[in-house]
């Protein structure tokens, strides 16, 4: 079967070593006449990008405010600050200098300065948006994907639920990538941000829907590219070909292209989403700490797609007669990729220490919203699997 699709990528992406020097155009062309340049810990200061910015915004008569210290997993404290900025000073444009947190903090300001009503209402089902600042983003790093995304994921402080909202109003204006500026990226958030672009585009080709040949052949290219990358990228950090291949696969395999005729899973996610919520984890390593455990859960009722995910993108031999071992030996060499690259395979080597039973009955009750609730789409993931795939990541099962 092959799943009717909506495909709608508007972000024009500008790629290559001297993007920066078009963001003034770019801003200009966007129709920006006060730009909130949006930041987060200091990566972009210390690397010289933020004077870039400044100096371009300036060179082309734009003014600007300032809001830096977007922290990873991004609060919904910093959105509320934005969006009284913005308000204050007439801002008409949100300028994104980050990864996926400020990106999607840089969202949901845009979402808040237009509504009257309390932000947080729209990751509480309590309001769909209906209007977003338009939003240009120059990327440091390859991993959420969230410049081409639809999505922006919020941490509320107090209750520190972690939630996505979607919608295409805060799809970005443009995206500009210079591989070059994520040479500084340390080697744990350049594999964490690989894990997390490489499982963008298997949440979507673990479907039910297995009929779409050119959408998996794209999909396989995709993952066997940033896996070869990953590894040997951790070698040359200052690679740009491989630099290049790790920060365009990260746009593609979270622009819905890979989800072209299949459909999206995202059970992995929704149980990490927890975790880096409650743990302040980095989100890509999360998703290694629970990948493995999700598949080995379902992947007896899937053996084709394993299979053929073992064979195409890990390179396992395919054992025809015992497929169940072809699709497990699958899984085994993404666990050893993983440690390859010097991310977690379970939540013990993420956490430093096993969850205890209380902490999964906690994530279990948020991952289900009290139990009422199930995630994933190729298999539904309720409350019980839910506690089943925790402990299994957590060695306790
Ligand atoms: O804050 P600074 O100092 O800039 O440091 C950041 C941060 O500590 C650092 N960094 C970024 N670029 C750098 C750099 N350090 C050195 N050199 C550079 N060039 O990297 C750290 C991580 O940054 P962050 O923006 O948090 O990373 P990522 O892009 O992985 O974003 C993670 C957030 O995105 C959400 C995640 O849940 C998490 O909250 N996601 C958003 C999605 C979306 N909107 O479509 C989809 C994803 O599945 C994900 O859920
Ligand atoms: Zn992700």
């Amino acid at each position: 079967m092959i799943k009717d699709f909506n495909f709608y990528a508007p972000t024009r992406v500008v790629f290559g070593r001297e993007s920066e020097q078009q963001i003034g155009r770019l801003v200009v062309a966007a129709g920006g006449h006060k730009v909130l340049i949006h930041y987060g810990g200091g990566s972009a200061e210390r690397s010289g990008l933020l004077g870039v910015v400044r100096s371009q915004l300036q060179n082309a008569g734009i003014s600007f405010c300032e809001l830096g210290g977007v922290v990873p997993n991004p609060l919904l404290s910093k959105v509320r600050q934005g969006i009284e900025m913005c308000r204050r000073e007439g801002v008409d444009f949100i300028l994104a200098v980050g990864g996926g947190s400020v990106i999607d903090s840089a969202k949901a300001i845009g979402y808040g300065v237009p509504y009257s009503g309390d932000v947080w209402d729209f990751w509480q089902g309590r309001a769909v948006p209906q209007a977003c600042l338009p939003i240009g983003v120059v990327l440091t790093i390859p991993a959420a994907g969230s410049e081409m995304s639809s999505s922006c994921v919020i941490t509320h402080d107090e209750s520190l639920l972690k939630r996505g909202v979607n919608s295409d109003l805060c799809r970005c204006r443009f995206a500009v990538m210079n591989p070059e500026r994520t040479y500084t990226l340390p080697a744990y958030q350049t594999a964490a941000g690989a894990t997390d672009i490489m499982m963008h585009t298997m949440e979507r080709y673990f479907s039910k829907y297995e009929d779409m040949t050119l959408t998996d052949a794209i999909s396989e290219a995709l993952l066997r590219t940033v896996k070869e990358a990953a590894i040997a990228v951790l070698d040359a950090p200052t690679d740009y070909r491989l630099r290049a291949q790790i920060m365009w696969a990260g746009s593609l395999a979270h622009n819905d292209l890979t989800e072209c005729g299949t459909e999206k899973d995202f059970a992995t996610h929704k149980l990490e989403h927890e975790l880096s919520a409650l743990f302040g984890v980095t989100h890509g390593a999360g998703l290694a700490a629970l990948w493995p455990s999700w598949a080995r859960f379902v992947c007896g009722r899937h053996l084709s797609r394993f299979v053929q995910f073992a064979v195409n993108v890990m390179g396992v031999p395919n054992d025809f007669a015992h497929p169940a071992d072809t699709a497990e030996r699958g899984i085994q060499a993404i666990e050893e990729f993983y440690r390859k690259i010097g991310m977690p395979t379970n939540v013990p080597e993420l956490l430093g220490r096993p969850l205890t039973e209380a902490e999964i009955d906690t994530l279990v009750d948020k991952c289900s919203n009290g139990g009422t609730i199930c995630v994933g789409a190729m298999e539904k993931i309720d409350a019980e699997a839910m506690r089943t795939i925790y402990r299994m990541a957590n060695g306790t099962a």
